[in-house]
């Protein structure tokens, strides 16, 4: 069954589709049409972890229909998600004679589409851009919204532009070759979606746990476009993260200071998984979020088998003075203090009168901290 979903953004006039369904990637005929309005050259970047199981095959498929596609490839992971990758691929686009009529595509998780869709938004002062994430946080987050970027050495995400693509395409049959914990990422922003927009995309997701586990195809397909039409509804409201879009970023406060303090050794999700609790804790504490509430996400992440550990041979800097410094550093800070995304309830969180997140005492930041160390540190 195919989904189609049409994201609109008003301010900058941008509507796209977004469509998921099973075995897209292999017809590549949609694909194809699509690039054929767009541009007469196509690029497709990718990395080399996705470059050998994906984008060499669509290249080929692609051009058998005709187009003139080229394929350049990075080395994977998030350290190469740097200017110098961005530089490298338009060298490259430059010295291969690419020029307006480029249509770029991006076939890979998030830090293709990020890097990808920067190139996109700068080269020639902007060319068409397609998204294909292949991770399931890929596809529920980063491929939508339009946010693209790399980092600097000193911070993630610190260079980079908003710049909506002209459709995304998901295909949840890629997802066979994901490893597990690559899965479980995308599962722990989907949870996510739910706690803070949609109880019954929760109960949905909660209920058939095992099977999502097993890629069930109808049940994966069903979780997927649901978590993507909660994230396009908020980015409808605030492209730029001026208000409703921060609500996307519930737990990722002290997850970011987690994987800080442990130089990214934690995985993001498992850093999210715990950075929801603590928060959620946080809500408990200040009579926000009742326990019943605050039990069941426990429960959820447990069903996934998320493991809520954080790794310990370091423990001495999860100090809760390092983890609040690092927390200055989010996005979110005002005027040196972190601000969080408070839940009322499963599917519901507060608006803080338009800001979407708000400071807390240090007094319970502090407590909960010690909770976090007390729950989830094994030393
Ligand atoms: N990943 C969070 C956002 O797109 O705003």
């Amino acid at each position: 069954m195919t989904h189609k979903l049409i994201c609109t953004i008003p301010k900058v006039a941008s509507t796209y589709e977004i469509e998921v369904q099973q075995g897209l990637l292999s017809e590549a005929t949609a694909l194809a049409e699509v690039l054929e309005k767009l541009a007469s050259r196509v690029a497709i970047i990718s990395d080399t972890t996705v470059a050998p199981l994906y984008a060499q095959g669509l290249q080929s498929a692609l051009s058998r229909k005709g187009l003139n596609v080229d394929l350049f490839v990075f080395p994977s992971g998030e350290s190469n998600k740097q200017r110098a990758t961005k530089e490298m691929i338009e060298d490259q686009l430059c010295k291969k004679g690419f020029g307006r009529d480029t249509c770029i595509l991006a076939i890979g998780g998030g830090v293709v589409t990020d890097v990808a869709g920067f190139v996109a938004a700068t080269y020639c002062r902007g060319v068409p851009l397609i998204m294909v994430p292949t991770t399931l946080l890929s596809m529920v987050d980063a491929s939508i919204g339009g946010k693209t970027g790399v980092d600097h050495p000193l911070a993630k995400n610190m260079i980079g532009c908003i710049y909506q693509p002209k459709k995304v395409f998901v295909d949840p049959a890629v997802l066979r070759t994901l490893p597990l914990n690559e899965f479980k990422n995308g599962i722990v922003e989907m949870i996510k979606h739910g706690l803070i927009a949609d109880s019954d995309y929760f109960d949905f997701l909660n209920s058939h746990a095992s099977k999502i586990l097993l890629l069930e195809p109808s049940l994966l397909e069903e979780s997927i476009w649901r978590g993507v039409l909660i994230k396009k509804n908020i980015v409808e409201e605030d492209e730029t993260e001026i208000g409703k879009r921060r609500l996307l970023n519930f737990g990722h406060t002290i997850a970011h200071a987690i994987e800080h303090a442990t130089a990214y050794e934690i995985a993001h999700g498992e850093a999210v998984a715990i950075g929801m609790l603590v928060e959620g804790y946080m809500a408990v504490e200040l009579g926000m979020l009742s326990q019943n509430a605050f039990l069941k996400i426990d429960a959820i992440l447990k069903k996934y088998a998320l493991p809520l550990l954080i790794p310990t041979h370091n423990a001495v800097r999860y100090r809760p003075e390092l983890l609040m410094q690092a927390m200055t550093l989010d996005k979110k800070s005002l005027r040196g203090k972190p601000r969080f995304v408070m839940l009322r309830d499963i599917g519901h969180a507060d608006p803080c009168a338009g800001n979407y997140c708000m400071p807390v005492e240090e007094e319970t930041l502090l407590k909960a901290l010690r909770w976090m160390a007390h729950a989830f540190c094994t030393s």
